[in-house]
């Protein structure tokens, strides 16, 4: 009996060491010396950082776990959404991977307008016509075929056995399962019902196993047969029949067109440090580096972190960022003139940096615009960053649009299809104050990657990744991304403050930055409105999930954002 007890006494103690060295919570960093992978959930964080003890790199370990994230968290993890990865090894090496969704071959510029116009029925939000054609799966298998090293059924498995085993059900699901429950008797979402509650009927309690035979079903065709067992075959067949059964576009022939694309970063630099980062499709890299360069100009740590002055040079810079993003940016296979070169160099920089009165906010006109719709963006999303043994890095981010994307279900396949196609610009040539923008750039065309903001990052120095970072948030993660690197390059925060510091958001239109609530003190406030500009409050932006690598001690240090709500951590 002693025995026992000292043993479960022991079994403890190894535990809550295990705890106080690789889990992270709040300000304090988690530490590893051979490996890190954050997400959003624990569960997949472990799946990763189990593939690199493996001897996986950082490729298989961002695979392996954004499968996982697909069955445990699946408002924003997906197989049936879309998302970019950026790699940097510790030789220098630089790539990205596009795995957009994109528009179907029946799809046209004017599809979600009514006869007067407007957009029907948030048609382009809501319901079938909104889903794009999925990229997630081809963009993981491409990835994995370029620089994988562990066998890719491998990598598929662990999802497999969560889905098929079932993990335990958190509070965080529970308003989206009410919706399902709201409409589980309707013939769009009654597959949903079928795959998210339980017995088709009642919400799982908070600690129950919540498991998805079909969904581990879809990813044994995926394990056996690589992207063919998504693109071709019972899948696509079974994507096809929910098209067909509500009067969606996409068929099995966009199916078996889809391609992910392997695509050269957008570099920058900032003080020094070299920004690696996603280009377009992806409005993300563009924005971040043209912000930062605007940035490099003013001694920011001399004004203090979240000052009024230092608010207002970020919002100014945000101001010039997304203004260009809105008036410019698209895919680039349908934009080939785009300037992406002037919009990221240190002389464009300059110019905006004179048009900014230290003391004055500037006024957002969208006169300059008028083949300009700034749409609506949904915060949801999720991150992944990864460093494996090597130093090698992989930030990857993936989405599904709204939450739980359309909240449609493939029947018989048991995985959300995303709502991407509100990405598009819905209204050609109608731009407004409110945030609506038109500009052609991103107007909907048959087989035409919707453009994103979706950030991931690597910040190198020397040619070896220090920094790997992005966050969810819709328009507002570019923001998100900038204000971690400045914290940690400028700031000289760890990447867990840097993380956690409250943040704000402008986007140019609607002329309004949005502060954290209690995150910025009501005197910065009247300091900072006093020159003109107007806030607003929220509750959160993003959640950033981060690794800060330290060559010289050979320590990861890696924070998920306690924005998030059961995100982590995990290292060896
Ligand atoms: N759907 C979010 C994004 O692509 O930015």
């Amino acid at each position: 009996m002693k025995n026992k007890n000292s043993f479960f006494i022991c079994l403890l103690l190894i535990c809550s060491l295990a705890q106080s060295t690789f889990a992270q919570s709040g300000r304090i960093a988690s530490r590893a010396e051979k490996g890190m992978v954050v997400t959003s959930h624990y569960l997949a964080s472990e799946v990763g950082n189990e593939i690199l003890q493996q001897g996986g790199n950082a490729i298989d370990a961002s695979v392996a776990t954004a499968f996982a994230l697909a069955v445990t968290l699946p408002s924003a993890g997906n197989i049936g959404g879309g998302g970019f990865i950026v790699y940097h090894g510790n030789d220098g090496e630089q790539t990205t991977f596009n795995f957009r969704e994109k528009a179907p071959l029946a799809a046209t510029r004017d599809m979600f307008l009514g006869e007067d116009g407007k957009i029907k029925a948030n048609s382009n939000h809501e319901g079938i016509l909104s889903v794009g054609v999925p990229g997630t799966v081809a963009g993981l298998y491409k990835a994995h075929q370029k620089m994988g090293k562990l066998p890719w059924e491998d990598l598929v498995a662990p999802a497999i056995k969560l889905a098929e085993n079932g993990f335990p059900s958190t509070h965080y699901m529970n308003s989206f399962l009410e919706w399902v429950k709201d409409h589980k008797d309707e013939e769009l979402y009654k597959a949903t019902a079928e795959a998210f509650l339980k017995d088709g009927q009642k919400i799982y309690k908070q600690g129950e196993l919540f498991k998805q035979p079909d969904l581990a079903k879809t990813l044994k065709r995926i394990q056996q047969h690589g992207a063919d067992g998504f693109y071709k075959g019972e899948t696509a067949q079974l994507i096809e029949n929910v098209m067909k059964k509500h009067g969606g576009l996409i068929t099995k022939e966009d199916l078996a067109r889809y391609e992910a694309e392997e695509l050269k970063p957008v570099t920058g630099t900032y003080r020094g440090y070299n920004i690696v980062s996603m280009p377009p499709p992806s409005s993300g890299g563009v924005t971040l580096i043209e912000m930062l360069n605007i940035l490099e100009g003013f001694d920011i740590k001399e004004m203090g972190h979240n000052s009024a002055e230092y608010l207002h040079v970020l919002t100014e810079a945000m101001r010039r960022g997304y203004a260009d993003r809105a008036q410019h940016l698209g895919d680039p296979n349908f934009n080939p003139q785009m300037p992406v070169e002037k919009l990221t160099s240190k002389e464009y920089a300059a110019k905006l940096r004179e048009t900014i009165n230290p003391e004055k906010a500037s006024v957002s006109d969208s006169a300059n615009f008028s083949t300009a719709h700034l749409r609506y963006e949904s915060p949801q999303t999720t991150h992944i960053s990864v460093v494996d043994q090597e130093g090698n890095a992989v930030s990857m981010t993936y989405t599904l649009e709204h939450s739980y994307g359309s909240k449609i279900t493939v029947d018989g396949a048991g995985f959300l299809l995303n709502n991407e196609m509100g990405d598009f610009n819905p209204i050609p040539e109608h731009t407004d104050t409110k945030g609506f923008v038109g500009t052609d750039p991103n107007l909907v065309a048959p087989e035409k990657r919707m453009l994103s903001s979706m950030t991931p990052t690597i910040v190198a120095k020397d040619g070896k990744p220090l920094l790997v970072i992005g966050s969810p948030g819709g328009r507002t993660i570019i923001n998100t991304v900038f204000q971690v690197i400045i914290n940690v390059l400028d700031h000289e925060m760890n990447i867990a403050r840097a993380i956690e510091a409250p943040r704000i958001h402008h986007q140019w239109l609607p002329d309004i930055t949005s502060f954290e609530r209690y995150g910025i003190s009501p005197d910065t406030k009247v300091l900072y409105e006093a020159m003109g500009h107007e806030v607003k409050y929220i509750t959160n932006q993003g959640q950033a999930m981060g690794i800060f690598i330290d060559a010289e001690e050979g320590i990861y240090y890696g924070a998920a954002d306690s924005r998030s709500y059961d995100g982590r951590a995990v290292g060896n």
